[in-house]
């Protein structure tokens, strides 16, 4: 409650000052966007996070093995950084498994504090969700086992520690998890298909901006004046700065994942070429939609397939984004920031590329008229509807088999988003009107403009579990950690919510 109330005075008083006196309020305004356009020397070939091994067990099922460390990467030319990583010194390699494939993944723990892994996206019982209520101590091994059963789509793993993901995610944990469908994906004569050569024509694109001391060291304290915790000055893509890539096919998809902390980045290209929106968090849009930008907050991914001509090169490049809000707050929260983000260098001569289908999947219609619940939710300074995250309050239960509508809405001048576990949603609506060609497909992390209210269907078809709560939060990771976090379980029709597991809080 403090902290919040001096948050708030904070930058209240610093927007009332540089408004009327302006002096150091002034240059702190000033000073405070960053422009890389055209000052990235793009020089380190963009690393790609090797695909993890598996073995199938007795049982079938395919098994993984994780093991988080500390560890030593070069983020960039010079000393050195001291990380986190996942079976290497930084981020984790990618997991990938088909629509009913059952996996079991190994999570061992070699940092020296609790952590946990959460399967972002993923459908799955609560138990195997590796949210704060599974954490694992150092040394330990957890092993959660699920059955994929959702579209093909790009997941991510990371840590989920009750009020430590920041600092654990800044650090390196994270990593892809690509899901596969055989029985969507585009397929027959005619029907074109995306590319997807792993690592050749469909690129792992993870996106982090970082804070580096002079001597190449995460910065991981932030500044009073922001909102949102750490913005970084520069950009980090799968581990390396001023990253290209040699591109050798007509057409590439690049896989985006914002995996930062804070930041909001609105992508295109320098020349502001069109590119394919193919997929967003959950999966494949009905329809590739054509554009020129994707805007993705902390969290949310996007697929996108852009065309090349031989010899050419362009860059991915991070806009200024439209974050809904004053000019003050949207200077401090990264909304005035250009960054150059990854070079595309194509060969002089390309191999052909099946050409785009016209139809990719089918569009989520969970149909509003049978929604059984309707819930609002409103998100300020550090809390939802009020109420600060506890680990052993469970906010409200869902009833299996229940579609329900969510209203979403951020009440104050700072960023949010809102992210749900267990389920893929569908927007419904933007401020009472038709969602636009990027909220199509389905969602499980949501930018909320300031004062704009979303309306999400969900459904919630099975995994009950009356004690083991779901997570649903902003995934601005100061914000999650600071409290601005939910639980609800889902229990069967007749059933009442049981109370939730002791809570486990790792104090640093
Ligand atoms: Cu990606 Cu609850 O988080
Ligand atoms: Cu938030």
């Amino acid at each position: 409650m403090k902290r919040r109330t001096l948050l708030k005075a904070g930058l209240g008083g610093v927007g009332a000052a540089a408004l009327g006196a302006g002096g150091t309020y002034g240059w702190w305004f000033s000073s405070a966007d960053i422009d890389t356009a055209g000052r990235v020397d793009f020089s380190s070939r963009l690393p790609i996070p090797p695909l993890a091994p598996a073995r199938r067990d007795a049982k079938g099922r395919k098994v993984f093995e994780l093991r988080a460390a500390p560890g030593e990467h070069r983020l960039r030319p010079g000393r050195p950084t001291a990380t986190w990583g996942i079976n290497g010194s930084y981020l984790g390699p990618t997991l990938r498994a088909a629509r009913d494939e059952t996996v079991l993944v190994h999570v061992r723990n070699g940092l020296r504090e609790p952590t946990s892994l959460h399967w972002h996206g993923m459908h799955l019982p609560a138990r195997m969700d590796g949210g704060p209520h599974q954490p694992v101590e150092p040394g330990r091994t957890w092993s959660p086992t699920w059955t994929i059963d959702q579209p093909a789509a790009t997941l991510w793993y990371h840590p989920h520690p009750h009020g430590e993901t920041a600092r654990h995610v800044y650090r390196g944990l994270a990593g892809l998890f690509l899901l596969d469908d055989p029985k969507t994906k585009p397929s027959g004569p005619g029907d074109g298909a995306l590319p997807h050569h792993y690592g050749i024509d469909d690129i792992p694109v993870i996106v982090q901006d970082k804070l580096l001391d002079d001597d190449n060291q995460l910065v991981e304290s932030h500044p009073r004046l922001s909102e949102v915790g750490l913005l970084g000055d520069v950009i980090c893509v799968n581990g390396t700065t001023g990253p290209y890539l040699p591109v050798t096919t007509e057409r590439i998809r690049l896989r985006l994942l914002n995996a930062s902390n804070a930041r909001v980045y609105d992508f295109g290209f320098t020349d502001d070429r069109h590119f394919a929106l193919v997929g967003t968090d959950g999966g494949l849009l009905p329809a590739p939609h054509r554009t020129t930008r994707i805007q993705l907050s902390p969290g949310e991914r996007a697929e996108i397939v852009v065309a090349l001509r031989p010899g050419e090169r362009t860059v991915l490049r991070s806009f200024p984004p439209d974050l809904g809000m004053n000019f003050m707050s949207r200077r401090f929260t990264g909304g005035d920031d250009t960054l150059d983000i990854l070079e595309l260098r194509a060969a002089r001569t390309l191999r052909p590329s099946p050409r785009l289908p016209d139809q990719l999947a089918t569009a989520p219609a969970l149909a509003a008229r049978n929604a059984s619940v309707d819930r609002k939710f409103g998100m300020a300074g550090f809390a939802i509807n009020g109420k600060s995250m506890d680990m052993r309050r469970i906010d409200f239960a869902v009833r299996r088999g229940a579609t329900e509508i969510w209203e979403v809405t951020a009440t104050d001048e700072t960023l949010h988003n809102f992210h749900v576990h267990d389920v893929q949603f569908q927007v419904l609506s933007v401020d009472g009107k038709r969602p636009p060609p990027e909220l199509a497909g389905w969602k499980d992390t949501l930018h909320t403009r300031p004062g704009v209210p979303y309306r999400l269907a969900l459904r919630f078809t099975d995994h009950s579990d009356r004690t083991m709560p779901y997570m649903y939060h902003c995934h601005v990771l100061y914000h999650e950690d600071q409290g601005l976090m939910g639980q609800f379980v889902v229990t069967e029709p007749d059933e009442k919510p049981g109370s939730a597991p002791e809570g486990h809080h790792h104090e640093p």
